[in-house]
């Protein structure tokens, strides 16, 4: 098969790296990539949303399968795109259509798929800038902190948490009639606020079957303790320790099963990865949030945990056939920790060199904002490399991550050193 992926962080050079150890992958081919996918894949400079220049890259190439990587393309319809097109339609692509997708592109969506399904979430009710009245009544009926989410996609910067009820309301006339987020929150959904430790169960679907792959907790906060402004996540753990027998039996009886069948009840058309965000209270788990593909950078730590043929499984989930795959998983842990610019995630430096990356052997280096100019590696945005190491535990891993951390360098670079630190 010829393989087309989209994206161009460290979640698709994780693909890319999996991919093409498959003997069904003949040619490889990423959209736009970076530095990391280039030494494995051809990487085209196109666009995740120029639908149309990816159909001419598609027939060029002879490309039998499109994996999507990112959120927006599958909101936006590039499965749909493919289906529609006489000449597209017998590429399989890997992310649902999008109807589907709108589980997370629209939160109140997701939250009348919970209820609908009878699967354990947040209280909650959503707003318009007609009702802004009622939004405040709501918010004097809940208990402080309030949890304010944007309806639809906001980069991951559409959910609140406030603790004050009358910042609260100014945030809730802010996003519905200032249009804070824009036309993301045209609508907003106020939810009951748990109080809890979050972890993130993946699944494979084909849209009949599923296959869970290992658990991870990814740390979105910029600062050590889980302090500061949020980020596209700084680093991850797989498999969460926590995550026992009895938890994954819960997991997967009260969420994944429902989630695959209310798929099918309400004609959601389903063939990819399925990103549920989990907290507990108590020792119940609850969904948070439905991500309609893989995290970043938990790709960086589930695949490399994953020993199967990934080419050989997303053929079954286009064919229909998952059910026939075993997954085979190691029994290690894996780790990843994130290497950012200074400054991020505000305003940072780019085009800085970044030394040293051949002298790390024994961790994997994932390339996230990094180019090549000039023959120069060099940092091309605020996450800049995620370096994954396996071990017997946590721990042992994240020693190993960064030691190695040691042996690279850029100006201004900045990670985390306490990743594991709540578990
Ligand atoms: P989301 O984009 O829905 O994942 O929300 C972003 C983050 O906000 C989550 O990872 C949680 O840390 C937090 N969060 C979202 N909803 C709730 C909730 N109902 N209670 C507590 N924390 C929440
Ligand atoms: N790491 C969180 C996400 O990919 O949404």
């Amino acid at each position: 098969m010829n393989i087309l992926i989209l994206g161009s962080g460290g979640r698709e050079h994780t693909f890319a790296w999996k991919v093409s150890q498959s003997n069904l992958c003949k040619q490889l081919f990423v959209a736009p990539g970076n530095s990391g996918t280039a030494q494995m894949a051809t990487n085209v400079n196109i666009g995740v949303n120029d639908f149309q220049a990816i159909k001419t890259l598609v027939l060029d190439k002879g490309i039998d399968m499109v994996v999507v990587g990112p959120e927006d393309p599958l909101v936006n319809g590039v499965h749909d795109f493919f289906l529609n097109d006489e000449r597209l339609k017998h590429v399989s692509v890997i992310g649902p259509q999008a109807s589907a997708a709108q589980l997370e592109g629209s939160k109140e969506f997701a939250k009348e798929f919970l209820i609908r399904h009878d699967i354990p979430t947040a209280a909650y009710q959503s707003f318009t800038k007609d009702n802004v009245e009622d939004g405040f009544a709501f918010l004097e009926t809940l208990k402080a902190p309030y949890v304010l989410k944007a309806d639809g996609l906001a980069a991951g910067k559409g959910v609140l948490i406030l603790n004050d009820l009358d910042e609260a309301k100014t945030e809730l006339k802010d996003m519905l009639v200032d249009a804070k987020f824009g036309t993301a929150s045209t609508k907003v959904v106020i939810e009951e606020f748990l109080d809890g430790i979050e972890l993130s169960c993946f699944v494979l679907t084909d849209g009949k079957d599923y296959k869970i792959l290992p658990t991870a907790k990814d740390y979105k906060r910029i600062g050590e303790g889980d302090t500061g402004l949020n980020t596209g996540g700084m680093g991850a753990i797989s498999p969460v320790p926590f995550a026992d027998e009895l938890l994954m039996n819960k997991i997967e009886e009260r969420i994944v099963k429902p989630t695959v069948a209310g798929l099918q009840k309400d004609d959601l058309p389903y063939k990819g990865f399925i990103f549920i965000g989990l907290i507990m209270v108590g020792n119940d788990p609850f969904v948070i949030e439905y991500n309609v593909r893989m995290g970043d950078p938990e790709t960086e730590v589930v695949l490399p945990l994953l020993k199967n043929d990934l080419a050989e499984i997303f053929r079954a989930i286009g064919n229909g056939t998952l059910k026939d795959i075993d997954i085979e998983i190691d029994q290690r842990s894996a780790v990843t920790v994130m290497l950012v610019s200074g400054g991020y995630p505000e305003a940072y430096d780019k085009g800085i060199e970044i030394t040293g990356v051949e002298n790390i052997t024994d961790s994997l280096v994932f390339h996230a904002g990094a180019k090549m100019d000039n023959n120069k590696l060099v940092t091309s945005g605020g996450r800049v490399m995620a370096i994954t190491s396996y071990g017997e535990d946590y721990n042992e891993a994240l020693k190993k991550s960064y030691q190695n951390i040691e042996k690279l360098h850029f100006d201004k670079m900045y990670y985390r050193k306490d990743l594991g630190f709540d578990l």
